[in-house]
């Protein structure tokens, strides 16, 4: 696959170099390069501390394990392919100390580096760059703390969201934290970004629910809460990962939920009045009582199943037990039909496992972290803020009628509820009081490599029909659906109105602050991707 467009070097330096690079994986032939990453070694030995060497967790491609290392948490198979550039090194680090050996190593040897923990970045930037890079891959740091006295846990920074929900069930019935559903989403990404799900119209974003973090800085200092001052602890919940430091671990504080709680799933095709029940939920689904949380997804009928070619599927979580949902739903949104058959009672962790869709598996399955499965795919992101016309949702059977509709979705996350309670600026995360729904648009599962830039052209367009319909002026977006269309920063350097153009979307107004933190944080940009924070 050729490389995508969008991450197109526009200076003729940093195309150079990118060509070069290449070449040197093929080859090894490019002499500095093979030095620098020579002295990047030798550097890395020299800081090793005697105890834990540092060299038994460092891989190259001379390495047998290099290529099972590097693809292990890869979802995203578009930068997994012979055309991707690799790092020269990967550090696997099981002590902080290995961490700020690894930055002052790569500063000094002129490396940059992308920092790994779930590896669920849909752009890839987590352990691709255009640039000779190291990547710091966390996944021997993901041990769970939890002290269930004071509701609170240290989780660190390459624990999957799975490993969390697991570690809090075994400690408390009656403890869990607001997570995503889909379990292998590493916790130092997703916190990073701010973290929606399941739990947040009760209690906010993951972010909103950190109370102390380590960050390990440009000059590779530790800084903890107090140390680092609280604009820059304001910046890493939610400002985006990979622009501020290396987090190591953070101090979480659960939240209490029902040691019974009660999940429905029910589909409904294009005779079943599909479109109109979408078109409903977007009245009901954000006001409901913050107990309640329905996710709704549309996606392409299965076959056979009545004319019309969309589906809408409902899935909820309520936070109590099948009677007063029941009559909840009755009350409510007594057009989905829902009783007392389509509902479960189960535990909260079982609830966990049922919205990483494995139902009924034993929650061991939150463990595993290559439980999800690889494909090639393309995401981009909404917010709504004004219920959308029922022509609009009818006018998607179009769409999905299409071949490259065939797996795809559209996931709209409802808001509401404690979203709307925390002001715009308490995070960097904007999307609060006034959004109703947060709307993910997915390729689907592309299994032909030769056929994503056709899906990525389809998505594209379905992002184009619906314009008139969403937030304008920016169209905000989700930083944790990662979208590399709405801009991307120059390589040598970024200036402010340009960042902007994608910052704005991400964070509004609170980009003006993300960017005074991180002048003063990283004044040489050391920890920067294709949209890093900029330092001005
Ligand atoms: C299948 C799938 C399902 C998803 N479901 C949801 C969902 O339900 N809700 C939701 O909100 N999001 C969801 N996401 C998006 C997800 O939250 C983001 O992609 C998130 O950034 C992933 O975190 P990670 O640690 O797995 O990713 P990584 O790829 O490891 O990291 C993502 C970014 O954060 C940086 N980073 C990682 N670790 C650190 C660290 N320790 N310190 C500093 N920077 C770091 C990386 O460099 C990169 O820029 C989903 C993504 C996928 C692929
Ligand atoms: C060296 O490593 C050990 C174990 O990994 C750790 O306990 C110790 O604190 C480290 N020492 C320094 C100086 O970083
Ligand atoms: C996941 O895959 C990695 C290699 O990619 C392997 O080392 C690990 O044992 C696997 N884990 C499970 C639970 O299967
Ligand atoms: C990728 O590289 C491997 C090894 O060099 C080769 O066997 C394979 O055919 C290549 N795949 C593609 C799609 O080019
Ligand atoms: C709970 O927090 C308090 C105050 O921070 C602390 O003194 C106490 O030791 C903590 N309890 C446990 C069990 O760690
Ligand atoms: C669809 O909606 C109409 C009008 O609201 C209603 O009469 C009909 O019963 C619904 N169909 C189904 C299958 O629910
Ligand atoms: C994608 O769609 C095709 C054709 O409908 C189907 O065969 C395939 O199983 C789907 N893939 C996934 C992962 O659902």
């Amino acid at each position: 696959m050729n490389k995508p467009n969008y991450r197109k070097m526009k200076s003729p330096y940093s195309s150079w170099i990118a060509i070069v690079f290449a070449t040197i994986f093929v080859s090894f032939s490019w002499p500095a390069e093979a030095q620098s990453h020579e002295n990047f070694l030798q550097c890395l030995s020299l800081h090793s501390n005697g105890s834990s060497s540092i060299s038994k967790l460092t891989y190259t491609q001379r390495n047998d394990a290099y290529t099972s290392i590097l693809e292990s948490s890869i979802q995203n198979l578009r930068f997994s392919t012979n055309a991707t550039s690799k790092p020269l090194v990967i550090v696997t680090p099981s002590h902080a100390s290995h961490i700020q050996a690894t930055i002052r190593c790569s500063k000094q040897h002129g490396l940059q580096i992308r920092t790994r923990s779930g590896g669920h970045d849909v752009e890839g930037l987590s352990y691709v760059s255009q640039v000779p890079f190291v990547v710091v891959d966390l996944v021997n740091l993901r041990s769970v703390d939890v002290d269930v006295e004071n509701s609170s846990a240290w989780v660190e920074a390459g624990a999957t969201i799975g490993e969390l929900q697991y570690r809090i069930a075994q400690k408390s019935r009656t403890l869990g934290f607001p997570t995503a559903t889909c379990h292998t989403v590493g916790v130092g990404g997703y916190f990073s970004g701010g973290g929606h799900g399941p739990l947040s119209r009760k209690y906010g974003l993951a972010a909103d629910n950190i109370i102390d973090a380590r960050l390990i800085d440009a000059n590779g200092e530790i800084l903890d809460r107090k140390s680092m001052g609280e604009d820059l602890f304001w910046a890493i919940r939610g400002g985006g990962g990979g622009s501020f430091g290396i987090v190591l671990d953070w101090k979480i504080k659960l939240v209490p939920v029902p040691s019974t709680v009660t999940v429905f799933t029910l589909t409904k095709n294009s005779e079943q009045n599909a479109t109109k029940l979408i078109h409903q939920w977007q009245l009901v689904a954000p006001n409901l009582p913050e107990d309640l949380f329905i996710l709704l997804i549309i996606s392409r009928a299965n076959p056979g199943e009545g004319k019309g070619s969309i589906q809408a599927t409902f899935t909820a979580l309520f936070l109590g037990r099948v009677d007063k949902l029941v009559s909840l739903m009755a009350e409510r949104f007594p057009e989905l039909g829902v009783t007392k058959q389509d509902c479960t009672e189960m535990s909260w962790i079982q609830s966990v496992v049922y919205l990483a869709q494995f139902p009924g598996q034993n929650p061991e399955i939150l463990l595993d972290r290559n439980a999800s499965s690889k494909s090639y795919f393309k995401v981009k992101s909404d917010y709504v803020k004004q219920p959308i016309p029922e022509f609009v949702f009818k006018g998607m059977e179009r769409w999905f009628e299409q071949e490259e509709g065939r797996n795809a979705s559209i996931n709209l996350v409802p808001y509401g509820g404690r979203m709307g309670e925390i002001p715009e600026t308490e995070t960097p995360f904007p999307h609060r009081a006034g959004n109703l729904y947060n709307v993910m648009y997915v390729t689907g599962e592309v299994e032909e490599i030769q056929d994503i830039r056709k899906y990525i052209n389809w998505i594209r367009r379905v992002y184009g029909y619906m314009a008139p319909y969403v937030s304008k002026s920016p169209r905000e977006a989700y930083i944790n659906y990662r979208d590399l269309d709405i801009g991307v920063n120059e390589e040598d350097k970024t200036s402010y109105e340009e960042a902007s153009v994608w910052g704005f979307k991400y964070f509004k107004k609170n980009f003006e602050k993300l960017v005074k933190v991180k002048s003063l944080v990283d004044p040489g940009n050391f920890f920067k991707h294709e949209q890093s924070i900029p330092s001005i």
